[in-house]
């Protein structure tokens, strides 16, 4: 049977680029997805779902390429019970060597109510969607979309038909952070033990964290027989988003003594993975975010400083080099050749061919003048900036000079090349960054409202970069930019433009006539 996992195996299903991806704000672009997409197939996950193709052009194409470049995971694509959807998603994971298809109908009654079907109706379109499925497809995952808010009978009813129609994964989702560990053990346990047929499929497991119990509920679950944990990078999700990969991995690797389950991840690429979906994604990780935040491994307080010195284990459950944190992050300074900065740069996951690494040698050239010591975290944002500015944006920010002090207003000055020709004004506002940004509205008229704002500093010190995100929306469109700069204000203006830029993006692609239509996977029904 397909999928099927020995005892103790567990299978990593990896919904970043879905779920994780749909949350408002954290679009990534084409060549993001297929970056962190790479990054998932060599860190060991069993299964990506690469998105959910209906949605959009852009989601086809993407599930579509992530399918044909897979190297090892399994590549599904998201469904509704339509077979239109399920048509669409076969067209674009087909490609891929080991294709799956993922469909689901929400199944309590708050679900059931939207389109008005009765119990028995609804049973029918399971029977017919996952029929349709398994017909184009031999691994076909089934959800019951909010499965613990639905009636016991009713759901071990609905599972059973869609295991005789061929279902080979059955995904029961918290849709709503709802559950608490010992409800999902029990569930679980009791739908393994009751439902005909659940001996001969895969379990799974999808939890949301509205109540910050994701992670319990899934480890809970797999103790119970489920052998599929559904979950993101750095936990990216819809509301207090899904199931953090990091943390499921390494609470089964650490504690394996008392949950004796395996996965494949190479839990040493989870440090670059996880910063490179909070910069593609524009959601940092929280400083104290389990393994993967800032402060994750930091022991500043003196007695733990002295406990770790006479012996590591005093303080530290895990090492960090087991998630991929090098043990010192400081790198390199002005004097540092081209052949430190690839050496530097593989270490930290980049393989750069001698154009690129021309590039970013001039990059790191410029930030190494104004700043004295360059850390890991300060490469990395350059990396990031570096992929942000090698697309054609139509905007450029060229020069920014501002006027701030004690007394209002201030002001910028600012140039922007709008395709390909400079453009100069000078606007004042409340504040260095809100004349700045004025300035590129005075530029560059646009309906974009402004979302979200925030600075963060990348290292510690005086001269350190700030790293600025900034959230615009228009029409129901959401873009997020990043940028970093040691001055807050340069790095601001630059954000706005990038965000400006991706809203620009997005514009075009929903012309009539290039987008089939945004479609959610909250219209499941
Ligand atoms: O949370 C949820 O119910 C989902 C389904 C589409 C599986 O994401
Ligand atoms: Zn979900």
């Amino acid at each position: 049977m397909t999928d099927m996992t020995n005892d103790d195996r567990v299978l990593i299903f990896d919904t970043t680029l879905r779920d994780g991806e749909q949350s408002p704000g954290a679009t990534m672009t084409h060549n993001e997805k297929l970056e962190i997409a790479g990054m998932l197939d060599a860190m060991g996950v069993d299964i990506i779902e690469a998105g959910f193709p209906i949605a959009s052009e852009g989601d086809f194409a993407a599930v579509s390429e992530i399918a044909k470049n897979a190297e090892n995971a399994v590549i599904c694509g998201l469904a509704r019970a339509k077979a239109m959807d399920i048509d669409r998603c076969w067209e674009a994971v087909q490609h891929a060597r080991r294709p799956r298809i993922h469909t689901f109908i929400g199944t309590s009654p708050l679900h059931r109510a939207i389109p008005d079907l009765t119990m028995d109706e609804m049973a029918d379109v399971i029977h017919h969607t996952v029929t349709h499925a398994r017909n184009l497809c031999d691994n076909v995952q089934w959800s019951p979309m909010d499965a613990t808010r639905t009636e016991w009978d009713y759901l071990c009813r609905v599972i059973e038909i869609a295991i005789k129609a061929g279902a080979t994964t059955i995904n029961i989702p918290d849709t709503v952070g709802y559950t608490a560990p010992r409800e999902s053990a029990d569930l679980i346990r009791r739908l393994i033990e009751t439902v005909p047929g659940a001996d001969g499929v895969v379990f799974a497991t999808h939890c949301h964290n509205d109540l910050g119990m994701a992670t319990a509920n899934s480890l809970a679950a797999v103790d119970a027989g489920a052998r599929q944990i559904e979950c993101t990078i750095n936990g990216l999700g819809e509301r207090a988003g899904n199931t953090a990969l990091e943390e499921v991995v390494m609470a089964l690797k650490v504690r394996h003594d008392i949950m004796p389950y395996r996965t494949g991840i190479d839990t040493t690429k989870i440090m670059n993975i996880s910063r490179r979906v909070a910069a593609v994604s524009g959601f940092p990780v929280q400083y104290n975010k389990a393994i993967v935040g800032k402060n994750a491994f930091a022991h500043e307080s003196g007695i733990h400083q002295d406990g770790m010195l006479k012996n590591a284990e005093t303080f530290e459950i895990m090492r960090p080099e087991d998630v991929g944190l090098s043990e010192t992050s400081l790198v390199m300074g002005k004097h540092s050749g081209r052949a430190a900065l690839r050496a530097k740069l593989e270490d930290l996951g980049y393989e750069l061919g001698d154009n690129q690494l021309k590039d970013v040698f001039v990059r790191f050239k410029e930030l190494a003048d104004r700043k004295k010591e360059v850390y890991d975290d300060d490469l990395l944002t350059l990396m990031r900036d570096a992929a942000a500015d090698s697309g054609h944006d139509r905007i450029q920010v060229k020069f920014l000079r501002v006027i701030c002090g004690t007394e209002a207003p201030q002001s910028a000055d600012l140039t922007l090349t709008i395709d390909g020709v400079d453009h100069q004004v000078t606007a004042t506002g409340d504040g260095p960054v809100d004349a700045t940004f004025n300035a590129v509205k005075a530029l560059f008229p646009h309906g974009g409202r402004l979302q979200l704002y925030q600075v963060h500093a990348v290292t510690e010190g005086t001269d350190a970069q700030a790293t600025v995100s900034v959230r615009m929306e228009e029409d129901g469109k959401i873009a997020t930019g990043q940028s970093s700069d040691t001055d807050t204000v340069v790095a601001s203006a630059k954000a706005y433009v990038n965000a400006l830029n991706r809203l620009l993006v997005r514009r075009e692609k929903s012309k009539p006539g290039e987008d089939i239509k945004t479609v959610s996977y909250r219209d499941a029904n």
